[in-house]
């Protein structure tokens, strides 16, 4: 993942540099470091931790240079210390360069260069790159950079400076984004957009193997070959992507809370005068000549493609399959031009995600996204976008734009089902009341959270437990068992209800905590004959259940009832109310609610 930054203007660049790290945390988080030129010499201040660290680091530092780099870092090869934090610089110092990607054939070009003579400090990929640049150099760095390119293989974002050239910043790219622009302040790279927002609207995206060079003077742009190429800058009229806690503890409760909001606000976009998806009219006239639609994501997004494809195939009457973005990208799954694939993701620059849309695309399937990043990269390479109107999303735990995901993928399967001719008007409309209803239904959920921190106490002092469900239960179930994973580090795993008996319950011991979602009505009774044979075998159970269940449920202990609504949407009011359940316990559990330990909020490396 990481987020590199690159500046060069009249100000002193190290404010510029660290504004833009702020910005690009979201990426990585693990340590992160700077580079300027400072009379002629490079000078470089890295360390582990997060940006505030680096801050302190700082402080005290008297650094007036008007060019440097920077680099915010989740780390893929070697471990997030002092050392192997970027920025990385040739044996000789002559390179420094910050890096977002993976190097996949670094150990045969280092085994080189060290045959060479070649030293290394770092146990990172991307210090090859420095080096690599210093072999080839001959003067001209826009040539280095172009042989070296032949070289590496992986993929990279790269901001480089040169000591011979201390004025300027060298940005290349293949795979991972890079932007660029020019503002009053100053010229800036930045992996993001978002950190260049704040100073102009204007952005120019490199384009696969480009080179731009930004001096005192310009921009200037390179192609593979070295020729100077003319580029004109995209006008992007978003938003500025700033956010605050207000009086929220957490970034993650103020974004839970936020939800009914969310979700009214996705469905009035996609909904104009009673048409669904309006935008999409041209994708809608070959519904009926599709033979199979495939939901993609990563995590979360992943969760909500198994939601999709629930309804989708339930009312739709059509072969779906949901898999995770990284397996898509390699598997076998056949496609042509009578699939419809949907790639679902927030940010809308999953590394996975996007390699799996651009797999699509070469084998002729249709292609539609479900993304929250207006201007992102997978937006950009879809022929068709659903945008989810979540705002921005800041904890790396996904919760608004997770359910901005379910209830825009709901939308779809009623129209598609709808337009197909396997519902009847009444019907479409029928779910469309329920599904209006389920804002209201969310703030319910909220206004009750002292039920979910009450039952909270399941996971007291326990290193695991389990979620369990049948049908859009079991796609609850596993998003639930993430969320509790990835900010409480309790080892929980998702298993479908009745899989149980086939070698799993041997696991179960005496309190083992069990979430059971019980919400699809007509697969109640089996559900709850699992409960009982894991109560039977001591297990602690908190079931999850609709209001309309409580009749019979009520020699049940642990009950955290939701409100009613139609089986097939109980899966978005059950994530809201696991939201809060894992909320709850990793506060109890005194954990980095909003970016937790090995995570970054966008995964830009495969
Ligand atoms: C969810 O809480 C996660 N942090 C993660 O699974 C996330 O949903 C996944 O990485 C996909 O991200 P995207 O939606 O930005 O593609
Ligand atoms: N591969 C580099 C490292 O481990 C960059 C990591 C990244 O972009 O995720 O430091």
């Amino acid at each position: 993942m990481c987020g590199i930054i690159g500046y060069v203007g009249k100000s002193k660049a190290v404010p510029y540099l660290i504004r833009g790290l702020e910005h690009l945390e979201y990426r990585g988080y693990d340590s992160s470091g700077i580079a300027v030129t400072e009379n002629g010499q490079v000078i470089t201040v890295k360390t582990s931790g997060r940006i505030q660290d680096l801050k302190n680091k700082l402080t005290g530092i008297e650094l007036t240079a008007k060019c440097g780099i920077g680099h915010t870092r989740w780390a893929t090869h070697g471990e997030p210390d002092d050392i192997n934090s970027h920025p990385h610089s040739s044996m000789s110092g002559l390179f420094t360069v910050v890096h977002n990607g993976i190097i996949e054939n670094y150990l045969p070009v280092k085994k080189e260069l060290m045959s060479e003579g070649f030293t290394f400090k770092s146990s990172t990929d991307t210090e090859v790159i420095a080096n690599l640049l210093e072999k080839y150099y001959e003067g001209d760095v826009v040539h280095t950079i172009n042989k070296c390119r032949r070289i590496l293989e992986g993929s990279y974002a790269l901001c480089i400076i040169c000591r011979d050239f201390p004025d300027t910043v060298y940005g290349v790219r293949k795979g991972s984004p890079l932007h660029c622009a020019e503002s009053s302040s100053g010229r800036l790279f930045s992996s993001d957009t978002i950190a260049l927002l704040p100073y102009t609207k204007s952005i120019y995206t490199l384009d696969e193997g480009e080179t731009a060079v930004m001096d005192s003077r310009e921009i200037s742009f390179f192609d593979t070959n070295s020729n100077r190429i003319s580029k004109s800058a995209d006008r992007l009229d978003l938003p500025e992507r700033s956010a605050d806690k207000g009086d929220f503890p957490h970034f993650m409760l103020k974004e839970i809370f936020e939800q009914p909001q969310v979700l009214k606000r996705t469905l009035d976009s996609l909904i104009k005068e009673d048409e669904l998806f309006p935008e999409l009219s041209e994708l809608k006239k070959s519904f009926f000549a599709l033979q199979k639609i495939c939901f993609v994501g990563c995590g979360s997004a992943y969760h909500a493609g198994l939601a999709g494809k629930i309804l989708t195939e339930k009312i739709g009457n059509i072969t779906c399959t949901a898999e995770t973005a990284s397996e898509f990208r390699y598997g076998n799954t056949p496609l042509d031009s009578k699939t419809l694939c949907i790639f679902i993701s927030q940010s809308g620059e999953t590394a996975d995600t996007l390699a799996a849309l651009l797999k699509a695309k070469e084998k002729k399937a249709r292609t539609l996204s479900v993304i929250n990043v207006r201007g992102s990269s997978i937006a950009g390479e879809s022929d068709f976008v659903i945008y989810t109107e979540a705002g921005p999303e800041i904890a790396v735990a996904t919760t608004k734009a997770y359910t901005a995901q379910l209830i825009s993928l709901y939308l779809f399967a009623l129209c598609f089902a709808h337009e197909r001719w396997q519902i009847k008007r009444s019907e479409r409309d029928r779910l469309l009341s329920e599904l209006r209803l389920l804002p209201a239904k969310v703030q319910r959920i909220i206004d009750s959270r002292d039920k979910a921190e009450l039952f909270s106490s399941l996971f007291d002092g326990r290193r695991e437990g389990w979620f369990i469900g049948r049908g859009s239960d079991y796609a609850a179930a596993m998003e639930g068992s993430l969320k509790i994973k990835e900010i409480s580090y309790i080892n929980t795993g998702a298993y479908p209800a009745g899989e149980l008996k086939h070698g799993t319950i041997s696991l179960l011991e005496r309190g083992t905590p069990v979430v059971a979602l019980c919400c699809e009505e007509r697969l109640f009774t089996k559900t709850f004959a699992n409960i009982r044979e894991v109560k039977a075998r001591g297990a602690s159970v908190l079931i999850l259940a609709c209001e309309k269940s409580a009749e019979a449920l009520t020699d049940e202990e642990n009950v955290l009832f939701l409100p009613d609504t139609a089986d097939e949407f109980a899966c978005l009011l059950q994530a809201v109310a696991l939201q809060l359940l894992s909320y709850y316990t990793a506060v109890k559990r005194g954990c980095d609610i909003d970016k937790p330990k090995n995570l970054a909020k966008s995964v830009t490396v495969e």
